[in-house]
């Protein structure tokens, strides 16, 4: 027997409400706020990863599922925010003087070592603002992940923020920290000491007992902030307060990924397993479409993990009403042929409806409409064919009444 692969999962159609409603409730809010969807491909070349994640960062390094192609070499999209800024510049977005406001829902693939919360098939529902540097933007964006997390809802996560500053704010943090970090550099784990060459800001958000304790101590401030960064992270926070979004600073979360500067931001939550706590996670990243060939122009966006927010929320992020289903039982071959057209009919009015083709019993079938919830279920007989009538019988009340095929959609509708 074939297994599906480790990390993936299969989303059978008795899970399928939730992953609707998700999809639904986020459409809703996007239009909201005037993000219109993009569809970019699964696959890219796998060095716009490497030019736009950064070439030390984990996903490059480890996580990419790449597909050689003689000299090509692709890559499944681990994230979204880098394919769309290729998609904003080959598709000239930014001749139009619009600014790009996208969102996406789809996908996403990383050679993770599977566990609760973290597959190697996962899915983002995110967002990409491309073409301005307003604070007043990045409060949009975080405030759009605050409402989005109301809608679905989601209730007892955190958004915590920090700012990395400018290109030079990031050197200067990298640096402050690299002396900060020389003492301990022994006490670290192995894979901290590697970042410590690498990509040392990434050690501020180590899961690791022994690293947290030493991050800890090391009290980061705002201290690499040049004065608009600082300006401009002032704007952002007295914004946020302004909606009454709750959120948290944290100098010590500075993110995965090389794009970000400035403002960026994480979604925590409890519910999500030992080893990871981020529902969603964003941020600017002001050069990353300039660094890809396109204009130097701001950019931010956010990314919530689809599986985090059905595992986050407490009861099922279903419709209470599910649309109700009319069962048809049709007694014998003819008044099953007959049913083809009657199913037909109901369909095309608008009324979802279904029978049985498993050859139940009247009573097997009865059963199945009890189980599907339907309020109604007809029963087509020889009887009734003669006639060109049917029997309607009420699941709920228990009445059956006889009723002219012709007046049948009227009848249901009412
Ligand atoms: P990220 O933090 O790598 O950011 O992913 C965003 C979210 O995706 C995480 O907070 C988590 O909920 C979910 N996630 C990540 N990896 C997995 C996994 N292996 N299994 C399940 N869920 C996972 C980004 O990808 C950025 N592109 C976000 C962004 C958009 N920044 C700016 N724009």
């Amino acid at each position: 027997m074939f297994k599906r692969v480790p990390g993936t999962r299969d989303i059978l159609p008795d899970q399928i409400k939730q992953w609707q409603k998700i999809e639904q409730v986020s459409r809703r809010v996007f239009s909201l706020y005037n993000y219109l969807e993009i569809r970019p491909p699964l696959i890219e070349e796998s060095s716009l990863y490497q030019r736009s994640l950064g070439d030390a960062t984990e996903i490059v390094q480890k996580q990419m599922f790449l597909i050689q192609k003689g000299e090509d070499s692709y890559a499944l999209r681990p994230e979204g925010t880098a394919s769309i800024v290729r998609a904003y510049i080959e598709n000239n977005l930014d001749k139009t003087g619009n600014l790009f406001k996208s969102y996406y829902m789809g996908p996403m693939f990383r050679m993770e070592r599977p566990q609760k919360g973290r597959y190697r098939q996962f899915h983002h529902i995110g967002c990409e603002v491309i073409g301005s540097r307003s604070p007043e933007l990045d409060v949009e964006i975080i405030a759009l992940a605050d409402q989005l997390l109301c809608s679905y809802p989601v209730k007892g996560y955190s958004i915590v923020i920090n700012s990395l500053g400018c290109a030079d704010d990031k050197k200067r943090l990298t640096a402050q920290l690299r002396e900060k970090l020389q003492n301990s550099l022994s006490d670290l784990c192995d894979d901290c000491k590697v970042r410590f060459e690498q990509n040392v800001l990434r050690i501020l958000d180590c899961k690791n007992e022994k690293c947290k304790e030493i991050v800890q101590k090391l009290e980061m401030r705002d201290g690499h902030l040049c004065d608009p960064c600082r300006g401009h992270f002032e704007t952002v926070k007295a914004g946020l307060a302004s909606l009454n979004v709750k959120f948290e600073v944290s100098s010590n979360l500075v993110r995965g990924l090389d794009y970000y500067t400035g403002t960026v931001f994480e979604i925590k939550h409890d519910n999500l397993g030992p080893q990871q706590d981020a529902l969603g996670a964003g941020g600017r990243y002001d050069n990353l479409v300039s660094e890809l060939g396109g204009p130097q122009t701001g950019a931010i966006g956010f990314a919530f993990g689809v599986e985090r927010l059905i595992l986050a929320s407490e009861s099922p992020l279903t419709d209470a009403e599910p649309e109700k289903l009319v069962y048809l039982i049709s007694l014998g071959d003819t008044a099953k042929k007959q049913g083809v057209i009657v199913l037909n009919t109901l369909r095309n009015a608008g009324i979802p409806a279904d029978t049985d083709y498993e050859g139940k019993s009247l009573k097997g079938a009865m059963r199945k409409a009890n189980d599907l919830k339907a309020p109604f279920t007809l029963i087509l007989g020889d009887n009734e064919l003669q006639k060109n009538t049917i029997v309607v019988k009420n699941m709920g009340n228990g009445e059956q009444k006889e009723i002219s095929m012709t007046d049948l959609v009227k009848y249901l509708s009412a």
